[in-house]
């Protein structure tokens, strides 16, 4: 397949670029599963972002730094709080029905924000961003979205047959086209990967089964600069099943924005405790909350703390939280009158690859955008529904920058036209699995997969300290080498490519790490338990190269 842009990923930051790239050529939409399944499918509480009179933009970008422990880039932050309104916009637009008051726009709260200015559509935001989005592609020209193609690598300089460029560059990629069996190359003038966060790490998380970090990972295989993948968020409240099937993959999400209508955290006894760890109480800063449940949890020995509704009332919880209802009276609770079971999950990947404020990374025409970024915007700990927030406004940069370079590439009448695209075609190395066999040994991967999320969660967890970094490194190295060597044997399918970058994210999570011996936002290290501005006031950037010596360093 040959096309202009090619967009991997069908969440916000994907489907909101596809629509503003058909303007300028062809898009390809590759996505791993059905088009609407993704993390933007799932959140719950909404979008920051400033439209109130009691509100401004300096409130919002104070906040967002605050939260950020220090490391944010206050370009970027400042960007997305500013042009976030126009973007919201966009979406009402296309028609995305947020909920009103009084004809207004309602706005929530959540933890971290000094103001209400959470824009929502009940507690099911993402899914009716998702719908407007995907019921506007339906009627747009010039954008296909292939379902079921799994993107396995980025093609640069490397998958030429005349190793002719000095520069890194993109190309395209090669995808499994799941349904044939085969794999493909696709093409492109410009690559953008969207292919959001890696929650799928660890056992337990609000992520769906798509978020296997499969972005990072192949970014981080083809040379891009990967950051701050040491911040993990933790969110605070995910429903508490004690006989949940160990098999599934996702846990329920129990939004903050209930906790920012008046719920408040309690002990399994019904004991307040927020007033022990943060002024705001059940409304802190999530790495704060999520800290402080684990160690209320440790000291008692209990398996869960509890979350009160009462304050909010039954009418109001009905009207707009009636998805989070209805799943807990599935459940058997009901939340009008009884408290709710919950306990911290993986939730955020605030690192990624790095990109400068065009979403461009260090790799000639290839852009990212989303969850899969680090683009500064979080710094240590992201701020609650700011991320849907930048996965808009970065993607409209994209397209902004492609724009301009298309412009400009028009006027010479040279790179990206279509008999480049052709030639760019051949000349690229066709997917060769000579050698390799279809293995039966699925509960190798099976085994592989449990043993990696056991590792993540019981060593890389809300709270760190160096011997069990060193112990979890150790153990990833090793289980990264038999899964290299599993996967060179082997002809590929969905289960073994997600198992690859999980291992790769994994490790990318532990090594960085192990840079940053001090605690600050969501990296906490009991062993450097305080903030050390003097050596790491600085992002933790990772490339292959590095990597590498740092192994040597250690063998
Ligand atoms: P996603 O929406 O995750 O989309 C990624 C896409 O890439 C998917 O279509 C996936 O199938 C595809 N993909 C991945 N790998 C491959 C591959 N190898 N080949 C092909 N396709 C691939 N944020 C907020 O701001 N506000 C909220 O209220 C909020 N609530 C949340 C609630 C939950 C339960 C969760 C899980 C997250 C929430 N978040 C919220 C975070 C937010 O939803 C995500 O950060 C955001 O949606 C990410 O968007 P994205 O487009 O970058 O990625
Ligand atoms: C939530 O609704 O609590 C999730 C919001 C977010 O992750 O930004």
């Amino acid at each position: 397949m040959i096309t202009d842009y090619l967009i991997i990923g069908s969440g916000i930051a994907g489907l909101s670029l596809a629509l503003k790239l058909s303007e300028l050529g062809s898009v390809a939409v590759i996505t791993k599963k059905q088009k609407y399944e993704s993390n933007t499918n799932y959140a719950q509480g909404g979008i920051a972002t400033v439209t109130d009179k009691n509100d401004n933009f300096e409130l919002h970008i104070k906040d967002t730094l605050e939260c950020g422990a220090g490391l944010c880039n206050i370009e970027a932050v400042n960007k997305i709080v500013t042009e976030g309104p126009e973007r919201i916009n966009e979406l009402i637009k296309i028609g995305t029905n947020f909920s009103k008051e009084n004809g207004e726009l309602m706005l929530g709260k959540e933890g971290g924000h000094s103001r209400n200015r959470i824009i929502h559509s009940n507690d099911l935001t993402g899914k009716e961003i998702e719908r407007a989005l995907l019921s506007k592609i339906a009627k747009t020209k010039n954008i296909k979205i292939f379902e079921y193609y799994f993107a396995i690598d980025l093609l640069t300089n490397k998958n030429l047959k005349v190793k002719k460029q000095k520069v890194k560059k993109c190309y395209g990629i090669y995808a499994l086209n799941v349904k044939t069996n085969k794999v493909e190359k696709i093409v492109s003038g410009k690559t953008i990967l969207a292919t959001g966060g890696a929650g799928q790490v660890y056992k337990h998380t609000t992520n769906p089964a798509i978020a296997t970090g499969d972005g990072v990972a192949m970014g981080y295989r083809a040379g891009c600069e990967i950051a701050n993948m040491e911040f993990m968020q933790f969110h605070p409240t995910s429903f508490y099943e004690a006989d949940r099937d160990q098999n599934s993959s996702q846990v329920f999400l129990i939004s903050e924005a209930v906790r920012g209508a008046g719920a408040i955290l309690k002990t399994k006894s019904g004991k307040e405790f927020m007033q022990k760890y943060d002024k705001r109480k059940s409304l802190a800063p999530r790495d704060i909350v999520a800290r402080a449940i684990d160690n209320e949890m440790k000291k008692s020995g209990d398996t869960h703390v509890c979350l009160d509704l009462k304050a909010i009332g039954k009418e109001r919880i009905k009207k707009e939280f009636p998805n989070i209802y209805k799943h807990c009276l599935s459940k058997g609770i009901d939340i009008t009158k009884e408290m709710i079971p919950v306990v911290p999950a993986a939730h955020y990947t605030c690192g990624g690859i790095k990109t400068d404020l065009e979403g461009k990374t260090n790799i000639e025409n290839l852009y990212a955008s989303g969850e899969v970024t680090m683009t500064g915007v979080h710094g240590a700990n992201r701020l609650a529904s700011n991320s849907l927030l930048e996965a808009m406004v970065f993607s409209d940069s994209i397209y902004k920058s492609v724009s301009q370079q298309k412009k400009k590439e028009l006027n010479k009448k040279k790179n990206g036209s279509e008999d480049e695209l052709k030639k760019i075609y051949s000349d690229i190395y066709e997917w060769n699995d000579d050698g390799t066999i279809n293995t039966e040994e699925w509960i190798l991967i099976s085994h592989n997969k449990k043993e990696i999320k056991e590792i993540m969660s019981d060593y890389v967890g809300i709270v760190r300290n160096t011997i069990r970094l060193e112990r979890a490194y150790r153990r990833m190295e090793m289980m990264r080498e038999e899964i290299r060597n599993f996967y060179k044997k082997t002809k590929v399918n969905v289960d073994l490519l997600e198992l690859r970058n999980l291992v790769t994210v994994s490790y990318l999570i532990i090594y960085s790490a192990m840079q940053r011996k001090e605690s600050r936002g969501l990296h906490f290290m009991q062993d450097y338990p305080d903030k050390d501005d003097r050596n790491f006031l600085k992002d933790t950037i990772v490339e292959k190269l590095k990597v590498k010596s740092f192994i040597l360093k250690k063998l």
